[in-house]
């Protein structure tokens, strides 16, 4: 787990029935709230991203839930808020030891974190129920590339004991280069040319490669993004969730 690196790149070689079944298997034994979710697989390569061997789509899926409890005439009464927090937690653990677990067997993936955003449109491709909703995807297949493995903040910067520690400006900076400096050496922003552009005309770019990095690239990302919960809301509607108005305020 301290090696761990996502994969982008895959041999054309398609991991066997049994293989796939034991990541799954793995994935379930992941602790859980409620088994709050359902697993969508595509072994179509020329569709998949990164043309993996295997896309999972993993969702919170409600509506198997509500089934088992009609089976008991029982209605659901908990929101769906506090609902999606549990799914997406049952969701993750699960995704999570599913890439624990191909690891284990010399398998490679990487998460993608649109599906959420084009959940109507997966669910509408999987035929999903309402009350399924795709949280994310995880491509994966045996590896093509060993890529260094990516930096992570310094341990004083992630764990606290006792209690939450005053966060000086030296601490802070010194997470901010350990990230930074670690993405940089690996050229990980200019191999992906993955710069965010700057959407606010006042600011101006002075980034290039040699010095953009991941505190500025994260800092782009939520200081310009989603100012607004409306596209996530939708398509949390369109696949049979709702969010009252109170709980959106
Ligand atoms: C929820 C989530 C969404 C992600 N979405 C993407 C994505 O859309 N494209 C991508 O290339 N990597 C994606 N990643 C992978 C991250 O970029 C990667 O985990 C992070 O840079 C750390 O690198 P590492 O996994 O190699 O240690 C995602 C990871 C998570 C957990």
């Amino acid at each position: 787990m301290l090696e761990h690196k996502s994969i982008r790149k895959y041999i054309d070689k398609t991991p066997t029935d049994e293989v796939i079944q034991t990541i799954v298997r793995a994935g379930q034994q992941a602790p859980f709230a409620s088994q709050y979710y359902s697993v969508l697989l595509s072994r179509n390569r020329k569709r998949n991203p990164f043309k993996a061997p295997l896309l999972f789509t993993v969702c919170v899926d409600s509506y198997k839930f509500e089934r088992i409890m009609a089976k008991r005439n029982w209605k659901i009464v908990t929101n769906d808020l506090t609902l999606l927090f549990f799914g997406i937690q049952d969701a993750a653990l699960m995704a999570e030891n599913m890439v624990t677990a191909g690891r284990s067997l010399g398998l490679g993936s990487c998460f993608l974190g649109s599906a959420m955003f084009r959940a109507a449109k997966i669910a509408e491709e999987y035929k999903l129920p309402k009350r399924v909703f795709p949280l994310v995807q995880l491509a994966m297949g045996y590896p093509a590339e060993d890529p260094s493995s990516r930096p992570r903040y310094p341990l004083e910067f992630a764990l606290f004991e006792d209690r939450y520690p005053e966060l000086d400006d030296e601490k802070v900076a010194r997470a901010m280069t350990q990230m930074d400096e670690g993405y940089l050496a690996q050229d990980y922003y200019k191999k992906m040319n993955a710069k965010i552009p700057l959407e606010d005309e006042k600011r101006k770019e002075t980034f290039t490669y040699d010095d953009y990095s991941w505190t500025e690239h994260i800092c782009r990302k939520w200081g310009q993004w989603y100012p607004e919960p409306k596209e996530l809301l939708e398509q949390l509607e369109k696949c049979g969730f709702n969010i009252t108005e109170k709980q959106k305020k």
